[in-house]
């Protein structure tokens, strides 16, 4: 069956909301967005969606869905990228570990794990979607999180960055802004949620922070209004990655002094400073489309693709040359996170 039949007959209605996997494109140190032009960029990423992805992707010259052939995602006119930071585990010994990445609930078969995306008009998934919103522009690019946060106090500008412990895939309670204290027999999963206001001149900023907001007061989830300064209301983008932390879970392995071993691949033990990048890349109106149609999931007209198609799009790039090389190992047991990275907690 296809995943959105499978979904469709899941949610059995009609709702205005769209949950996609994306699989991996690529996993290595690059960061078009916070240091275009930079190989190797300082920490390891990983980066799902259109396989125009490069070192540099500056919106003046470069024409995102015209230089994509495929994407890694789902909906296939969705030749965006989008990427975060990857997780490690820290031995008892003071080696490294990547923790590998699992696919959702419903999306079996993505490589790498990749992402689940979202784009969301209203808060909730179980409630009717109906609120009018502005896609993104051609050339829009957002990010959110703080590299240098490793304290709640730092964390708290961004409301909805956030970690679950997982006992099972479904679990989906008791999300927290550090990484959990106890360990998560299935997995870890880290939800980013994007900021919801756009100031609707700006398609990017210095800290490609500043062109959005969240709402004036609560959240999306409480249905805050735009501030003055952003008065524009995009969809939440959020994402969804899952860690396979189910071989780390022997508290023979934890530090003797109790506390938890995963950390960022730029070196963070707090989870403080989780972050996402979001390059737009929806060929013409495509996204605009979907959001002003009462779909579910599955909307119709909306372009879609097989996950094996996704994976064959990651295979094809990796074999293409158009990826760029950057030699280095980031599987093994590592000395120092790759770029140098070890943990740190404050
Ligand atoms: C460090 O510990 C890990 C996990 O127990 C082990 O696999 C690895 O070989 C150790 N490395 C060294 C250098 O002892
Ligand atoms: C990637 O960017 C580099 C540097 O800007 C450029 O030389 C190269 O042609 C680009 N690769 C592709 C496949 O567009």
């Amino acid at each position: 069956m296809h995943w959105s039949t499978i979904l469709l007959a899941l949610a059995g209605s009609s709702h205005a909301l769209i949950r996609f996997q994306c699989s991996q494109l690529v996993r290595q140190r690059l960061d078009p967005l916070v240091n275009p032009g930079m190989v190797p960029s300082p920490h390891v990423h990983q980066i799902v969606g259109g396989d125009s992805f490069n070192t540099t992707m500056d919106p003046k010259t470069k024409d995102i869905p015209g230089e994509s052939s495929c994407t890694t995602c789902q909906f296939s006119e969705d030749f965006s990228n989008y990427w975060t930071a990857i997780l490690y585990f820290k031995a008892r010994n003071g080696t490294y570990k990547r923790v590998p990445q699992l696919s959702n609930v419903l999306f079996d078969g993505a490589a790498g794990g990749g992402m689940t995306v979202y784009y969301m008009q209203d808060p909730l998934y179980d409630i009717p979607q109906q609120s009018s919103v502005k896609a993104f522009q051609p050339g829009f690019r957002m990010f959110i999180g703080d590299l240098n946060a490793r304290t709640k106090q730092e964390a708290a500008r961004f409301r909805q960055l956030t970690y679950t412990c997982m006992d099972d895939q479904n679990s989906r309670e008791q999300e927290t802004v550090a990484f959990p204290t106890r360990p998560c027999p299935y997995g870890i999963m880290t939800s980013l949620r994007f900021p919801t206001c756009w100031d609707g001149v700006n398609l990017d900023s210095p800290d490609h922070m500043a062109h959005m907001s969240y709402p004036e007061t609560g959240t999306f989830e409480s249905a805050g209004p735009c501030p003055s300064t952003h008065p524009v209301r995009t969809s939440q983008v959020m994402f969804e990655v899952i860690y396979d932390t189910s071989s780390f879970v022997d508290p023979a392995d934890w530090p003797e002094d109790g506390s938890q071993p995963f950390v960022w691949s730029f070196g963070d033990g707090t989870g403080y400073a989780n972050h996402a990048d979001y390059v737009f890349g929806w060929k013409d109106d495509s996204l605009q489309k979907i959001l002003d149609t009462k779909c579910y999931v599955n909307c119709p007209g909306a372009k879609t693709q097989s996950i094996e198609e996704m994976n064959k799009c990651a295979e094809s790039f990796q074999a293409s040359g158009k990826m760029v090389e950057i030699n280095e190992d980031i599987d093994g047991w590592l000395e120092k996170l790759p770029g140098g990275h070890v943990a740190n907690y404050s």
